[in-house]
């Protein structure tokens, strides 16, 4: 793999200003986020009126615990445009969810908020070893999910040039990543995996594909699907973390030099971490749910979003801003089996630790008599499809689930191309148990 670390004279001055300076620029940000959201948006008026607060109650960055949290329901409630703090012919776009539960959420953004995004997608992509000139392939999806717009803008940002191909259409794909060498990938982790499956249908060497740096996100992943992904392309994979409520791709982002967390563009969001049962502050460090409050944001700020996020805040390494840990997964995703907490990161790792087997699973929860259970669903490499070698992998995930993560689940191992595909984000857990 090459070295892709970026000159440092190509960051953003405030990348690399000092704590102090962060911090000024925090305070200053979020005092105008706080009067922005009570004036112009009735929600966050009653709320805080409610609360007993007021935007001019923040003297201090800590003094926003004292603030009211926002949920995602908050969007639905106010479906489709009541939180938007500015007049709706000045938002220059919207995006939504997908919504499978209920209405979707919708958001939207002034010419200005998606100048500041694309400002940052750049910023992720400088940080991921992108140069102006470099070519990047983007698979994140077009349309009302913010991947592929969001990631669009800030390629061209950069003075990159972008190749919009969107998500689906696996042998285009890899037809394009060959015809075009793009040096740069934008796709889900999973997906990546689709792409890997095509270059080993067509006897082609993914290591002399021209790509040196993948940028993945909008779901887990684990630092095990790293190496393999970066084994299997001989290249560069780092993590790209946001959501749409606060902005859509480029909230955080990993540094190729280190790849060692995600580093927060605190000079946009407002980072805290919290116990998701109480509300209350962790300790610096502790794991709990990442809220944000956004500094800029003028179509749609959240103050205090619930993310469902689980992850720890840490120092900064290559950039002063924070960082945050890989995200372990979200509340909503945790399945509680017997009284254990696991999540489907967890299977992931033991899976891709697992010889014999392809890198794809799936997680069934059923109910056996009045007992939760879970079936884990792997299928056997090609190489590896015997009886013989389809119960050794068998046997050895089944340990390692229960040694490691400490449940006892059924595995079955398929044959090759049985476990779902993922077309983008990938369905990690089937719930069968409301079924009986
Ligand atoms: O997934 C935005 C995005 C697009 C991020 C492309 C990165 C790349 P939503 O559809 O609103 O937005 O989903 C947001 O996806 O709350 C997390 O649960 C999850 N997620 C996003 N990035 C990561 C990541 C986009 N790097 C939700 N690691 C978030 C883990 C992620 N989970």
């Amino acid at each position: 793999m090459k070295d892709l670390t970026p000159e440092r004279s190509s960051l953003d001055p405030i990348e690399i200003a000092s704590r102090d300076e962060i911090e000024a620029l925090q305070l200053e940000r979020l005092k105008w986020s706080l009067r922005h959201a009570y004036e112009n948006v009735e929600m966050y008026r009653t709320r805080f009126d409610a609360a007993g607060v007021h935007p001019d109650d923040l003297k201090s960055l800590p003094d926003l615990a004292k603030f009211p949290f926002t949920y995602k329901s908050d969007l639905r409630d106010n479906y489709p445009f009541g939180l938007f703090a500015v007049p709706r012919a000045q938002i220059a776009r919207l995006h939504a969810s997908s919504g499978t539960t209920g209405k979707p959420t919708v958001v939207g953004y002034t010419a200005q908020d998606i100048s500041h995004w694309a400002d940052l997608v750049a910023r992720c992509l400088r940080a991921s070893g992108v140069k102006p000139g470099d070519m990047v392939h983007n698979a994140y999806g077009y349309g009302l999910f913010t991947g592929g717009l969001g990631a669009h803008y800030g390629i061209e940002r950069l003075g990159a040039t972008v190749v919009p191909m969107s998500g689906g259409q696996t042998v285009r794909q890899v037809d394009l990543i060959e015809d075009f060498k793009p040096d740069a990938i934008m796709v889900t982790p999973s997906y990546m995996l689709n792409i890997l499956e095509e270059y080993h249908r067509r006897g082609l060497d993914p290591r002399s594909s021209s790509l040196q740096t993948a940028i993945f996100g909008a779901e887990p992943w684990t630092n095990a699907m790293r190496l393999e992904i970066e084994a299997a392309f001989d290249m560069h994979a780092v993590d790209i973390y946001g959501l749409s409520e606060v902005m859509g791709p480029g909230v955080a982002n990993e540094c190729v030099e280190t790849k060692d967390g995600l580093h927060i563009w605190e000079d946009h969001f407002y980072p805290e971490i919290i116990n998701p049962e109480t509300g209350e502050l962790v300790e610096d460090g502790a794991e709990g749910e990442l809220v944000f409050t956004t500094l800029t944001k003028e179509g749609l700020p959240v103050i205090r979003y619930r993310t469902r996020d689980l992850t720890r805040l840490l120092p900064g390494t290559a950039r002063t801003m924070r960082r945050m840990e890989k995200i372990t997964g979200r509340s909503d995703d945790m399945i509680i089996l017997r009284g254990v907490n696991v999540f489907p990161t967890q299977i992931e790792e033991q899976v891709l630790a697992t010889g014999g087997i392809a890198p794809y699973f799936q997680i069934e929860l059923f109910k056996t008599g009045t007992m939760d259970a879970m079936r884990v669903l792997v299928e056997a490499l090609p190489q590896a499809g015997d009886e013989a070698s389809r119960a050794a992998a068998q046997r050895m995930l089944t340990k390692r689930i229960k040694d490691v993560v400490g449940v006892s689940a059924e595995v079955l191992v398929g044959d090759p191309e049985t476990v779902e595909r993922s077309q983008g984000k990938a369905r990690r857990v089937v719930d069968h148990r409301s079924k009986g």
